[in-house]
């Protein structure tokens, strides 16, 4: 039998991080330790409350039926942490909507709102999934480079008119993967604005909003004025509350845009275990007991590598959130041999800039997910470097 994938799924080029492994691994047997800073995976245990309840839920014989939409208890411990956390008023029922982890909202919202050849306004360099999802549905990405002198935020006004009166939606990302920018409020005025004058659905991805590092956290999209009128913001328990394997995050705003994409859900998936919701719902209630532990922890990490970067000599891009650092080294070297490279030379794992979009190119992403003493020991490792 001849197998043959549909043309769609030359969409996806071979991810690198097959290849990082394969280096690192190399490095590792021949003695020599690896540290490795190359995904975004949180290496802090979850809160035990949340892990407790996750047990004595799973305990339940009643716990495993379909959740469909999902339960009460979660949406209504969303709609309470964007009231504490950001003044946002939501409603539980219409306004907040679960998915499989944020990567399958992603990748599957621009089904909801694209036909075949739309275009989608998405920053160059982004966080992977977004071209995935828009390309699956068959539209079109234009990119907005992200720029060293517009503070790595997208420049609207750069944007062409008849681009824009195209776009079926725009993803952002602040703090983004991988480059950490803060979301200011003039910023998200602006896109409100933008968004209203072309007729554009927002999303804003909020995935690392609980790590910053200077008292000031990240603004949420939706608690910019009109912001709801236009736009949706997708955050996941994956980064802030150490989840990631339990798959669970929300899309919360305009409850018209979310009834469209619940009914495309009611389709794809029949809701997410509920013990992993009331455990969810825990994390949630507790937030800012647990994410003021990850900003302690967080803060120290981005000082320790800011720090380490700085006596290397390297241009890391300042930044005041984010889970990654994202910095320039000294050479000419393409990004992706220079991250080989670093391997074998050096023994430390990092993601070249390009994989992320063109503009990432001659970047390389560093990932704070090991405990400051394992970044000082990376930062003495690349002393090993030749240029
Ligand atoms: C910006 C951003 N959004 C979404 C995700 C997906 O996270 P999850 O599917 O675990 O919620 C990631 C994961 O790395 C990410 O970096």
């Amino acid at each position: 039998m001849k197998i043959q994938p549909s043309s769609k799924m030359s969409i996806f080029t071979p991810a690198i991080f097959g290849d990082l492994k394969a280096a690192a691994e190399k490095k590792k047997a021949a003695g020599h330790p690896v540290v490795d800073l190359s995904l975004g995976s949180p290496d802090l245990p979850p809160d035990v409350k949340v892990r407790q309840a996750l047990s004595e839920q799973s305990a339940l014989a009643s716990s495993y039926g379909y959740t469909l939409g999902g339960i009460k208890r979660f949406n209504e411990a969303v709609a309470n942490y964007y009231k504490r956390r950001s003044n946002v008023v939501l409603d539980p029922e219409t306004e907040v909507l679960q998915t499989m982890g944020s990567q399958e909202g992603l990748v599957h919202l621009p089904f909801a709102f694209c036909d075949e050849g739309d275009i989608v306004l998405n920053t160059n360099p982004a966080y992977v999934a977004y071209d995935a999802g828009i390309k699956l549905a068959g539209a079109v990405p234009y990119d907005m480079p992200l720029l060293a002198e517009n503070g790595f935020l997208p420049d609207l006004d750069a944007i062409p008119a008849e681009i824009a009166e195209k776009a079926k939606l725009l993803i952002l990302n602040l703090p983004g993967n991988p480059v950490p920018a803060m979301p200011t409020p003039e910023f998200f005025e602006k896109v409100v604005a933008f968004a209203r004058k072309y007729n554009i659905p927002v999303l804003h991805d909020a995935a690392y909003s609980e790590y910053y590092f200077t008292g000031d956290a990240p603004i949420s999209f939706l608690s910019t004025p009109g912001a709801k009128e236009v736009g949706m913001e997708i955050n996941s328990l994956s980064k802030s509350f150490s989840l990631a394997g339990a798959r669970i995050a929300y899309i919360v705003g305009n409850a018209e845009m979310l009834a469209i994409l619940r009914k495309l859900k009611s389709n794809l998936d029949y809701g997410i275990f509920a013990p992993i919701q009331e455990a969810a719902a825990v994390a949630l209630d507790n937030a800012e007991e647990i994410t003021d532990r990850l900003r302690e922890e967080f803060s120290v990490r981005h000082r320790v590598l800011m720090e380490g970067l700085d006596e290397l000599g390297w241009s890391a891009t300042p930044s005041q959130g984010g889970m990654f650092v994202w910095a320039k080294y000294p050479s000419d070297m393409n990004d992706i041999d220079f991250v080989f490279k670093a391997i074998e030379e050096a023994g430390v794992v990092m993601v070249p800039g390009s994989i992320f979009g063109s503009a990432g190119a001659g970047y390389v992403r560093i990932a704070l997910v090991q405990k400051p003493e394992l970044l000082k020991q990376a930062i003495n490792q690349l002393k090993e470097l030749t240029y």
